[in-house]
């Protein structure tokens, strides 16, 4: 499965969801995640996002490894999403940005 890491929180650019073949991106505030159930491993998400958010699960960094479980329970309690909307107006600033997920809001 892939899985969206802490780049993404705060940047949200949702180019991700439109090319997801299975439609398995879920919404939170500033925060996007992928049901691990539903995700084919198409890998088509992956080079889309501008913040390089989206790792294959097998290519996970070390420091990363806890934003499985937060896919998992995210995407079973925010709405589904399948089409792109601007970013937050600030998403550039935050590009990169290390330790936002103290920042990740439910
Ligand atoms: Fe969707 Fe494919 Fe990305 Fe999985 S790897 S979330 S199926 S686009
Ligand atoms: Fe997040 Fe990247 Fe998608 S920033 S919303 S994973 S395009």
């Amino acid at each position: 499965t892939f899985v969206v890491t802490e780049n993404c929180i705060k940047c949200k650019y949702t180019d991700c969801v439109e090319v997801c073949p299975v439609d398995c991106f879920y919404e939170g505030p500033n925060f996007l995640v992928i049901d691990p159930d539903e995700c084919i491993d198409c890998a088509l998400c992956e080079p889309e996002c501008p913040a390089e958010a989206i790792f294959s699960e097998d290519e996970l960094p070390e420091d990363q490894k806890e934003f499985i479980a937060l896919n998992e329970e995210l995407c079973r309690v925010w709405p589904n999403i399948t089409e792109k909307k601007d970013a937050p107006a600030d998403a550039d600033d935050w590009k990169g940005v290390k330790g936002k997920l103290k920042d990740l809001a439910r």
